[in-house]
């Protein structure tokens, strides 16, 4: 997985390739016309592949013949502790195990008891808001909420949720690869702070059980997951709960605001067209870009021979604007009726376990902003976050309206 990374990293610096584009400025800023430059599958300068297509994405995410991990990845031992992100990074049986462990926190059932908690937290960082006022929108309300959010479930005390919180944002760091020994030593003072948060956590949850995630993770420890397999089943839980959903928020405000006719077309009918309005940002602007797929043996694919241990690297971003799935590919337009599947939560067996919660965050996050605050604009240039593969802005800026 490091490696085909790093794949792209060293593409950002190797100018003629296309690819290139997508570490640079203007590629940050548009990936999508890179991508259109690129055609449906190609090799990559370092030996691995690289698809454009919706198709061939979504076979490759759904074929058992590729992995997570090379076969033959045996990860020096301190490697594969440190940034372990649990089930996200392994292949069965490892992968059904823990992830059978999650999911029932996760499922619509369970998701859908938590939506009154979801509505009265959008409520509260909205009560704050002043008429008028130009804030952030990151900061001041599509951060906090998946924050908020995730903590809650994982059973984080309130104090305690900034700075796991804080060490989570640098472990989420590592999803684009490490860029330095500073980074590492970073990440590693992260983890470390992080690890002993946790395991203050587990104590707590092992003597005191509540109704929450990680107590219970702790009542199954011992037999379906294993004492070393905690934290990092607790970090992924938290990074991915929060690192990818204020994208999907912050995208769709800012694709909203671009597009003043959908933002009247949301403000006139909230409730009835918010889960368009997330479903469409999450094709035409994934917040997680990209994935790939390691073969595990050699297998012929678009008329090439992959070779075992060669990785694919699938571009979701690029899949979710293919014209042969989405007609009219790079319109935004929140009542395009659905023609095929967007692959932002990926496709397959890894396909994300939090997307019920991502889906209900982002729902009412969109339909009670459309509803308070209608008359919302832009107030500033938007500044986005440096990474090839999670997109959204770190910075926002908005005017507030008249509140309702
Ligand atoms: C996996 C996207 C929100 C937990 C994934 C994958 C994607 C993704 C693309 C699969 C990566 C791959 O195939 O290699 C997103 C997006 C989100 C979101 C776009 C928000 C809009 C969440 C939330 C949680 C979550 C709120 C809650 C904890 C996970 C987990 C996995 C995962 C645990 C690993 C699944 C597996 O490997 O079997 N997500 N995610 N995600 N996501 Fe999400």
């Amino acid at each position: 997985l490091y490696r085909s990374r790093l794949d792209f990293a060293w593409h950002g610096y190797v100018r003629r390739d296309p690819m290139a584009l997508l570490h640079l400025r203007p590629g940050r800023d548009d990936p999508y016309a890179v991508y259109r430059g690129m055609p449906p599958f190609g090799p990559t300068r370092l030996g691995n592949w690289v698809t454009t297509s919706h198709a061939i994405c979504d076979a490759v995410l759904r074929d058992r013949r590729f992995g997570v991990r090379s076969a033959d990845l045996t990860a020096a031992p301190a490697m594969a502790d440190e940034f372990d992100m649990s089930f996200l990074d392994k292949d069965p049986p490892d992968h059904t195990r823990l992830r059978r462990l999650a999911q029932p926190s996760f499922s619509p059932k369970q998701i859908a008891g938590y939506r009154p908690r979801v509505e009265r937290t959008v409520d509260e960082l909205l009560d704050r808001v002043e008429v008028g006022e130009t804030f952030d929108l990151v900061s001041a309300y599509a951060a906090p909420l998946p924050i908020r959010v995730i903590t809650d479930l994982l059973g984080v005390p309130d104090a305690d949720a900034e700075r796991f919180a804080a060490y989570g944002t640098v472990i989420a760091s590592a999803l684009d690869g490490i860029h330095s020994l500073s980074h590492a030593a970073r990440l590693k003072a992260a983890n470390r702070d992080l690890r002993a948060l946790f395991e203050d956590l587990f104590a707590l949850r092992r003597r005191e059980p509540a109704d929450d995630v990680v107590s219970r993770l702790v009542a199954a420890e011992g037999h379906r997951i294993q004492p070393h397999e905690l934290v990092p089943m607790c970090n992924l839980l938290l990074v991915a709960g929060f690192e990818t959903t204020v994208n999907l928020v912050g995208n769709a405000v800012n694709a909203l605001l671009d597009h003043p006719a959908q933002w009247e077309a949301l403000c006139a009918d909230p409730a009835g067209l918010a889960p368009a309005a997330v479903e469409e940002t999450l094709r035409y602007d994934p917040p997680v870009q990209r994935t790939a797929r390691c073969a595990r043996e050699d297998l012929e694919l678009a008329g090439h021979l992959v070779r075992r241990g060669q990785y694919v690297i699938t571009l979701i971003g690029a899949a979710n604007r293919d014209p042969r799935a989405f007609p009219d590919p790079d319109t935004f337009d929140i009542h395009r009726a659905p023609t095929a599947d967007h692959l932002a939560f990926s496709s397959g067996i890894h396909y994300c376990v939090g997307q019920p919660l991502a889906r209900m965050e982002g729902e009412i996050a969109l339909r009670r902003l459309a509803e308070r605050l209608p008359d919302l604009r832009r107030a500033g240039p938007l500044r986005r976050r440096v990474s090839g593969i999670v997109r959204g802005p770190i910075h926002l800026p908005v005017r507030a309206g008249a509140r309702r």
